[in-house]
């Protein structure tokens, strides 16, 4: 079993620090949006689908946190905690996706109870904003549940499956996606073998992705990231599974940095190449990749590894931290409501209106 990654109870939240897996399982306890916003900043939690659910519980534990007593001073308290927990990173539109629709709630709580607020409508406020951050989380794990099955349908027998990144439980509040569709298919009898590459330079893929694989019971095994062209020519990979952190509304994927070369090299074996997200993965408002911000993350990330260099003292380095796969490489994308395939807008669009 994993472990939580989130415990939202009384006014706390406690965050599974996983910058510390696999070796040690250690919380931290948050009980304000500035708390949760610098722990995905620091990356004690990541995974798109979990910054997401944290951010409704980081905006939960504010307003709980400050109580406001009329309808404008939630309203602005709404305004500046959203802001503040979309500030946390640029990427993952999840993020963005559960600040707007907590604001979104607490803007229409207000705007029905003008002026100041009975002690009976602070407690239904309250209530009201913890419910639709756990209705986040749920929804989360429902949608994991989904693609899982969704895309276990869609491998062969004898699975020989590769996955980049974590996309995994420790990225979600559910199964996983990526990672959940290999779960799932394992469940069904089909995956023979799993490979997780090791995803340099955070190493999501060497700390989280084949940890999780191994507590599941998953024959599988880690390889550093170029070792995978070999792999996939050599070991009969007949799947690529990844998760994403935007979809533009074209299909074009912002994936962990690595995943575009892993697509390339897909394409050139004649691999199919799976995207599986939840549909608030879909920005429908970036028209292609080029309009993704991609977050560009610290040299000392990539200049060293467990605190110790491995490149020159003064060294100049580059580190975007995540890569735009384009829609044309990805085989089919695997959301809750069904598998894209073609990746074509209109598909999309199609996959949205259901
Ligand atoms: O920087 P991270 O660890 O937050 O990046 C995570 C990824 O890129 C995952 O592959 C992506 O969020 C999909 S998670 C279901």
């Amino acid at each position: 079993m994993i472990p939580p990654r989130l415990i939202f109870k009384k006014g706390v939240l406690k965050i599974l620090d996983q910058r510390l897996l696999p070796d040690k399982i250690k919380f931290i306890p948050v009980r304000d949006a500035a708390g949760t916003a610098k722990a995905t900043k620091d990356m004690a939690l990541r995974g798109a689908p979990l910054i997401g659910c944290a951010a409704a519980f980081g905006f939960a534990l504010e307003i709980r946190r400050i109580r406001p007593s009329s309808s404008s001073q939630l309203e602005r308290l709404a305004r500046r905690t959203a802001l503040l927990l979309k500030a946390s990173r640029p990427t993952a539109v999840a993020l963005f996706y559960a600040a707007d629709r907590m604001l979104h709630k607490a803007l229409v709580f207000a705007a029905a109870n003008p002026g100041k607020f009975s002690p009976a409508a602070t407690g239904k406020l309250l209530n009201l904003i913890d419910g639709e951050a756990r209705l986040v989380t749920a929804e989360d794990q429902t949608a994991c549940l989904a693609m899982g099955n969704f895309g276990a349908a869609l491998l062969p027998k004898n699975c020989v499956i590769m996955t980049y990144c974590n996309a995994g439980a420790l990225a979600t509040m559910g199964i996983g996606t990526a990672v959940g569709v290999i779960t799932a298919a394992h469940e069904a009898g089909k995956i023979k073998h799993a490979y997780s590459c090791e995803t340099r330079p955070y190493m999501q893929g060497a700390r989280l992705t084949i940890w999780e694989l191994m507590r599941g019971g998953v024959p599988s095994e880690l390889l550093t990231d170029n070792m995978a062209a070999h792999i996939i020519k050599t070991c009969g990979v007949n799947a690529i599974v990844v998760g994403a952190d935007r979809i533009a509304s074209n299909g074009d994927t912002a994936n962990k940095i690595g995943t575009y070369g892993l697509a390339v090299i897909a394409r050139h074996h004649k691999v199919p190449f799976y995207v599986a997200a939840p549909t608030p993965t879909i920005d429908g408002k970036a028209r292609d990749g080029g309009a993704i911000v991609i977050e560009e993350r610290s040299a000392e990330e990539v200049a060293f590894v467990k605190g110790s260099r491995i490149a020159p003292r003064g060294v100049k380095v580059r580190h975007p931290a995540f890569d735009v796969t384009p829609a044309s490489l990805i085989t089919a994308l695997i959301t809750e409501k069904g598998v894209i395939s073609p990746v074509t807008r209109a598909n999309i669009n199609k996959n949205l209106s259901k």
